[in-house]
């Protein structure tokens, strides 16, 4: 595939479907919204506003991160702090599919809507990819950027239209866009990360306290794991509890999974055999945060596992 003629036709028929009104999109950091991001400032300049949600469920320092790497291309980047309303909505869910939903609407529906209302914008630009369709379509799993083929109209429902420039694409087309648009390799190469962020690594309900735990042995994970080149690694906190000890007495304990895996796609996945220097240095700093007394690594590979718990 010719990715720089792929460039070139997206840059047109997004100018041609925003004609001379104004476009918004959300932007979490990750490679298909950053490239999303890029192609739409090359379309449109300032006609476009760009926003980070920041939703709650994101990993350490992540908001400063995604600006200041969208401010070395020179391109604006609003946070809108939507953390209240996320958590409100996620209080008291456990299903992952009602989790992943309320997620959805509060984004598109409350966040997403009162955004466009206030800026006047007629057009969402979104990084939607071949495999969220796929995998929504099939039943697999809900992804959270997918509107229109489950039959949701979002002109109707929410008084905008979505453009998905990158639905015809799977990641490693993603990321060959990404460098036809000369994004910096860490955007460009970076580790997948859900939309539903840390809230699709919490089993059981999302609390601001669960948040903090998960927080802080991602913050772990991706600092021992940073370098190995593999395709996803992640911290994952489980609603089960164990018996432990801490300060010569019984403590009834968080479980926090560590996972590792190599893919091309994320369609199907195997585990690395990472050293056992290395699991044991990761066990003794996760199982070092508060509350936290049992650490796991997952053997298991996709199928029949998601990457993903939730
Ligand atoms: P699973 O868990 O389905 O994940 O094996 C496959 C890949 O997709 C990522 N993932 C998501 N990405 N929205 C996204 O943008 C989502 O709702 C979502 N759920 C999973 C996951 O991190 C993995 O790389």
């Amino acid at each position: 595939m010719d990715y720089k003629a792929f460039v070139e036709k997206e840059i047109v028929s997004i100018r041609e479907a925003v004609g001379d009104g104004l476009a918004i999109n959300a932007l979490s950091g990750g490679v298909d919204s950053s490239v999303v991001t890029v192609l739409g400032h090359r379309a449109l300049g300032d006609r476009l506003k760009t926003v980070f949600i920041d939703n709650a469920l994101m990993r350490e320092g992540e908001p400063q991160r995604v600006v200041q790497a969208m401010a070395d291309m020179c391109i604006h980047v609003e946070v809108v702090d939507a953390q209240k309303e996320f958590l409100r909505a996620l209080a008291g869910l456990t299903d992952p599919e009602e989790k992943r939903n309320a997620i959805t609407f509060t984004f598109y529906a409350k966040v997403f809507s009162e955004l466009i209302r206030k800026s006047g914008a007629k057009y969402l630009l979104h990084g939607t990819i071949l495999t969220d369709i796929e995998e929504t379509v099939a039943g697999i799993k809900r992804q959270h950027n997918i509107l229109a083929q489950l039959g949701i109209d979002p002109q109707k429902e929410y008084g905008y239209h979505v453009l998905e420039p990158l639905a015809t694409l799977r990641k490693d087309g993603v990321r060959e866009v990404a460098r036809v648009l000369g994004l910096a390799p860490a955007i460009a190469r970076r580790m997948p990360f859900p939309g539903p962020a840390l809230a699709a690594r919490i089993v059981g309900e999302v609390t601001e306290e669960r948040l903090a735990t998960v927080r802080a042995a991602t913050a772990i994970v991706e600092e021992e794991l940073a370098g190995t080149g593999v395709f996803q690694y992640l911290a994952v906190l489980l609603a089960d509890k164990a018996t432990g000890i801490r300060d010569g007495k019984r403590e009834f304990g968080q479980i926090i999974v560590v996972r590792c895996v190599d893919s091309v796609d994320a369609r199907l996945a195997t585990v690395v055999e990472l050293p056992w220097d290395k699991l044991r240095r990761l066990c003794a700093r996760i199982t070092a945060i508060p509350g936290v007394n049992r650490c796991l690594y997952d053997l298991t590979p996709k199928p029949p596992a998601a990457i993903e718990y939730v």
